[in-house]
């Protein structure tokens, strides 16, 4: 069943139109990513999702309530993770949480009974009688995840969860967010790196200029990559790392260089050693030659046909 259903949603600020007539449904109990470069209108549609911001044009159901009749009721089966804190930086952690848990109507001791397995939870129970302020950027936002949950919603709407912070800690993130959607919630999070949304979303709905360019599941845009095959080969001869030399050299394959590495995208699946020949008769020594995996990144490119710039490429560990 979709649990949040969203019919022609628009936004304009004065003449610009930030999210123009989009359309998608989010399964219950999924992790739906919405992936987009900056200014795409991830934000701006989560705002409006959540009831942050105005609705222009359009219709959003969530648990088959009208969001722009009846937004307390919304909110109260959501929660919200804004891209920045949106904590009290002189209240310790476990304060926080107790203080967010009131505004949901929980009471004290109750607040703090859930804000203390949370913290447990998030790894930050050492910490929870520190203020805000003295925490990194990692635990900041992890304390921030813990807020925006401790009403415990059945919907969960991360913006950019692992921006900005280190590698260690995004990391820490996403097995909490994976732990989130064990539990039964429903996710919904934007993110402009193409790995994070690889690996967490069950779909992902790819936003550009604030329009839908793609959806699917990932498992059917990775499947649409396996058509294509991706050699690729380090070279020592600059004058034959150039692309459109290559191009020529290699009519049917799709050739991309950077710096002294050149990607080969062939329709067929093909082998090394063709091109390390043709590669040793230009005189240009191959350092090294492999076949590649094709990311979501790929896919994008060769769907949309457009470069994806703007999004980011991370190491995952
Ligand atoms: N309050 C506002 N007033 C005017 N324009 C706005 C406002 N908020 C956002 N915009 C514009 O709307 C567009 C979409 O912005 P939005 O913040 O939704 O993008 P985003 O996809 O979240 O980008 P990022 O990855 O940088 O967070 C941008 O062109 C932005 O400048
Ligand atoms: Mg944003």
């Amino acid at each position: 069943m979709a649990i949040i259903e969203v019919q022609g949603l628009t936004k304009k600020f004065g003449d610009l139109l930030a999210v123009d007539a989009i359309d998608f449904e989010v399964e219950e109990g999924e992790i739906f990513g919405f992936l987009g470069p900056n200014g795409a209108g991830k934000t701006t549609t989560i705002n409006m999702l959540t009831g942050l911001t105005r609705i222009t044009g359009g219709q959003v159901y969530i648990a088959g309530v009208d969001c722009r009749q009846a937004v307390k009721k919304v909110q109260s089966i959501i929660g919200v993770v804004p891209d920045e804190s949106n904590l009290y930086d002189e209240l310790s952690g476990l304060d926080n949480l107790a203080f967010c848990a009131a505004l949901y109507g929980i009471p004290r001791a109750q607040g703090l009974k859930r804000g203390r397995r949370l913290l447990k939870q998030f790894g930050l129970e050492e910490a929870g009688d520190r203020s805000f302020r003295t925490y990194s950027k990692g635990m900041k936002r992890k304390l921030t995840i813990a807020a925006g949950i401790i009403h415990e919603p059945r919907i969960l709407f991360l913006d950019e969860p692992t921006t900005g912070i280190d590698v260690v800690s995004a990391r820490q993130i996403r097995n909490l967010i994976g732990d989130l959607h064990r539990q039964g919630r429903t996710i919904f999070l934007t993110t402009h790196y193409i790995e994070e949304a690889e690996r967490l979303c069950s779909r992902v709905a790819f936003i550009v200029d604030g329009r839908i360019r793609h959806l699917d599941t990932v498992e059917n845009l990775l499947e649409q990559a396996r058509e294509e095959h991706i050699l690729e080969f380090v070279l020592a001869n600059e004058r034959v790392l150039d692309q459109d030399f290559l191009q020529k050299e290699f009519p049917t394959a799709r050739i991309e260089v950077s710096q002294n590495r050149v990607r080969v995208h062939t329709p067929r699946p093909t082998g090394l050693k063709p091109f390390i020949d043709r590669f040793s008769d230009l005189d240009c020594a191959v350092y090294e030659a492999r076949l590649l995996r094709p990311t979501l990144e790929d896919v994008l490119i060769k769907i949309t046909g457009m470069d994806t710039t703007g999004l980011q490429e991370v190491k995952m560990g």
